[in-house]
């Protein structure tokens, strides 16, 4: 049976029965900054096992391990004057920094799917904290079946992985909304893996140099890159600029359309708000029994990228009927 709790009026309750579900190899979803993870104990193998399991994720796709900070991270990631910096910059925050492992440590190997490097980002709030009493990084993809949308709220958790979950923590929904913008340094270079929850503009304005794009081989540097990702059930049509009969519209800024097939992502245009609304309004559309979803365009700046990513891979899954 999975226990739920309701951050806003039993946080110690549920962070202590959270707690003790990792302590004992169990599996617990928490709300980050950027969507709910499915959380494990990152040094337990069985429990990470888990994740792998309850997810339907091909054992491949390595994880992203939460730290509670700069210190418990360089246990298990090798760290130079770049990465570093960009931790203390952004840390904690929706940055993952993909840096080389280090050898001999505790870690489960199925976190870095044999890979020599390793994830590691200090989330903003309870993961963090949750890391922290642990003494060890918690594993922790986004909470959904393998290529789902990611979720936002608590509700989400529930009705994609239900009962295989063994403590939920309700904290209302995600302040960003999009997953972490995933850098990879090595050698000196910083290389953009992901799109995410910090724009890459703003990270280049930090390095004052360009970060390099990752790999047009997404399988081999980042497995869960694949494009197709992210499906919702219906088709998606991207930068549409009307609808067709029956079909529902995903809307950014004023728009004349409405009716119960019509969400708004932000009426006023504000890209934030966009993000924060992506995932919550792509499930609503797709249990409205529309043939499809009609995307209007949205604008590349700031988490635009991000989310336009997201949305190319849901289009594509769903073209590719995955
Ligand atoms: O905001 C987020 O990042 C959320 C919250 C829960 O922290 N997590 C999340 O995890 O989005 P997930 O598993 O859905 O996405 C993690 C991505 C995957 O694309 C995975 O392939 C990539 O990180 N990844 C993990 N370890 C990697 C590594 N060593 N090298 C390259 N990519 C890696
Ligand atoms: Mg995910």
């Amino acid at each position: 049976m999975v226990q739920l709790f309701n951050m806003s009026h039993d946080y110690e309750t549920g962070f202590d029965a959270a707690l003790a579900a990792l302590r004992s190899g169990g599996l617990v979803a928490v709300p980050t900054e950027t969507v709910y993870g499915l959380g494990a104990n990152a040094t337990d193998d069985n429990a990470v096992e888990k994740i792998f399991q309850i997810k339907g994720r091909p054992g491949f796709n390595p994880l992203i391990a939460h730290v509670s900070g700069l210190q418990m991270a360089e246990r298990y990631g090798v760290f130079d004057a770049l990465s570093r910096s960009l931790a203390a910059a952004f840390w904690p925050g929706p940055l993952t920094l993909v840096v080389e492992l280090k050898p001999h440590t505790n870690i489960a190997s199925a976190v870095c799917a044999g890979l020599p490097t390793i994830a590691l980002r200090q989330p903003r709030g309870t993961m963090a904290e949750l890391a922290s009493h642990l003494g060890a990084p918690i594993a922790a993809p986004s909470a959904n079946t393998s290529g789902r949308l990611s979720p936002t709220r608590a509700n989400h958790v529930l009705d994609d992985l239900g009962d295989g979950v063994d403590v939920v923590l309700d904290g209302g929904s995600c302040m960003i909304g999009v997953e972490s913008t995933i850098i990879k340094v090595q050698e000196g270079n910083p290389t953009l893996l992901r799109e995410g929850g910090i724009a890459a503009e703003d990270i280049e304005a930090f390095l004052g140099i360009p970060l390099l794009q990752g790999t047009d081989k997404p399988e081999v540097e980042a497995p869960g890159m694949l494009l197709a990702h992210y499906a919702p059930k219906l088709p998606i049509r991207l930068n549409a600029k009307s609808t067709k009969p029956d079909e529902a519209l995903l809307a950014f800024g004023t728009t004349t359309s409405a009716g119960p097939k019509v969400r708004n992502l932000s009426v006023t245009g504000n890209i934030d708000e966009a993000a924060r609304n992506l995932f919550a309004m792509l499930k609503e559309l797709d249990a409205t029994g529309a043939t499809s979803i009609a995307v209007h365009p949205i604008p590349e700046t700031g988490l635009g990228a991000a989310i336009n990513d997201r949305l190319k891979r849901a289009a594509q899954s769903s073209e590719n009927g995955s």
